[in-house]
């Protein structure tokens, strides 16, 4: 049978409606480990105050013991009558240690102080499992750049051919956002150091609990300095989720690549059975829903966030019911990224690159025009003209239907004859390589084979340091 947790000064229980509506056990049983843990140190903290005894305190501890056992082992579960966790988590407590000694611990808290610690302590846990999945994904991003040693591809502004670059280059140039993200959880844990547990409703409790121990007891190293904040405040909740999903954002955006990498007119990349499905009609598709999927969980993430925010806006400082909106957010970005993220790096371990294809592209498209000009500043140029230089080197090469390194001495001598002495001129062959191009950009964050070596060593660094 249900309890309340109120009820003395009204006449009549909850209509149905309202019990329906005010439900939330369907999702925040979750947090009912938590919860149990919470408690145990309140009583600690009750007992040291003077208001449980040594001897209901070891009770009390006792009957925290068997009801974890009852929630582990699944014999203990919410009823359609109890409006949240912390209340079921109440009557399974009266059940084991009757109503004398259970009807003791919630003395000094209140359902709002407990909320938002308990959010903190699972968002916290979280975060830790994430980053270890989100490291593992750019280690493996990190693996194919190293296979990829001096592989050249076309690197692409506005998805046209731009100049060349290393695989390498641009795979590791998703490795850094994710690293990034990593780095944004970890910041984020440090704020999220503070538990608002004595804050009670909203300010703080009469009965000379300790805060500090229970933050301690419960993995916190401090406790929220104003206890209205503490109760009322989830900017904390909302950072993590724009965590979640700005990581959503950065693997769809590596999605996006690797499903036109796929396509038959690119062919850069063949994706593993394990990691690829099939269509129901057409017997010969092999599709990218992984990556497909990844990027549509993006949208979700960002609504989920969006969601948060939009209920937190205009909410007055102190605790209202909309907060109990936060859990449902994260939950669902939680789960999301933990069915995305391992899919997702098995995909990228189990990915085959087509070098040769890729190789083979790299120079099209009159991708080694901006080289022709920064030669050209190297024999003393202004850029300015060596921009037009070049520029008449693509449009000679259109024209003809070929590409730049198939012009003739005397076109390179006719067009830089205003510049150059006709002996120097056809020199500028030397920089009309895929690898020479890429290999001269030699500057810190170049695509230069020295340069993204040593890039992908503080690569490996960092992925160690977090
Ligand atoms: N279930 C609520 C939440 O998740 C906590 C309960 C607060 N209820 C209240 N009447 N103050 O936010």
């Amino acid at each position: 049978e249900g309890i309340a947790l109120w009820g003395g000064r009204f006449a009549s229980g909850p209509s149905d409606t309202l019990a329906k509506l005010s439900k939330s056990t369907q999702f925040d049983w979750r947090l009912a480990d938590d919860d149990i843990a919470g408690s145990r140190a309140h009583a600690r903290a009750l007992n040291r105050a003077g208001h449980l005894t040594l001897d209901e305190l070891n009770s009390m501890e006792l009957a925290l013991d068997e009801l974890q056992r009852r929630v582990d082992s699944g014999d203990f579960t919410p009823i359609e009558s109890d409006e949240d966790e912390a209340t079921a988590l109440e009557r399974g407590l009266l059940a084991i240690a009757g109503d004398e000694l259970g009807g003791k611990l919630r003395a000094g808290r209140s359902r709002n102080d407990q909320i938002a610690t308990l959010i903190r302590m699972w968002l916290r846990r979280q975060a830790r499992f994430i980053s270890r999945e989100v490291l593992a994904l750019a280690q493996a991003l990190i693996k194919k750049s190293k296979s990829a040693g001096y592989a050249v591809m076309p690197g692409r502004t506005h998805m046209q051919h731009a100049q060349p670059v290393l695989v390498s280059h641009q795979l590791m140039a998703h490795v850094w956002p994710l690293l990034r993200d990593v780095e944004r959880l970890i910041d984020w844990d440090n704020r999220c150091n503070a538990s608002p547990y004595g804050s009670g409703a909203l300010a703080g409790n009469t009965l000379g609990l300790d805060p500090e121990a229970v933050a301690h007891e419960l993995g916190f190293s401090t406790v929220t300095e104003n206890s209205i904040d503490g109760t009322a405040s989830r900017d904390l909740v909302a950072e993590f989720s724009f965590i979640a999903a700005m990581l959503g954002v950065d693997i769809s955006r590596l999605s996006e690549e690797i499903i036109i990498w796929n396509t038959q007119e690119f062919a850069f990349v063949r994706l593993d059975d394990a990691y690829s499905t099939g269509s129901s009609i057409m017997p010969q598709k092999k599709n990218p829903d992984i990556a497909e999927l990844a990027r549509g969980k993006a949208g979700r993430l960002i609504g989920d966030m969006t969601g948060l925010m939009v209920t937190l806006k205009g909410l007055p400082t102190a605790y209202a019911r909309d907060l109990q909106e936060d859990k449902e957010a994260v939950f669902d970005q939680v789960d999301t990224l933990c069915v995305v993220l391992p899919a997702f790096t098995g995909m990228i371990e189990t990915m085959e690159f087509d070098f040769n294809r890729m190789e083979s592209q790299a120079p099209t498209g009159f991708a080694l025009a901006t080289d022709i000009a920064e030669w050209l500043v190297k024999q003393k140029v202004p850029f300015r003209y060596a921009h037009e230089l070049s520029g008449e080197c693509v449009r000679l090469a259109e024209e003809r239907g070929i590409e730049l390194w198939d012009l003739s001495d005397s076109d390179f001598k006719s067009v830089f004859s205003n510049f150059l002495s006709a002996d120097v001129a056809p020199e500028v062959r030397t920089v009309l390589s895929t690898l020479g191009s890429v290999n001269s950009r030699l500057g810190k964050g170049g695509t230069a084979y020295e340069r993204v070596k040593e890039q992908i060593a503080f690569a490996e660094k960092t992925v160690n340091s977090l």
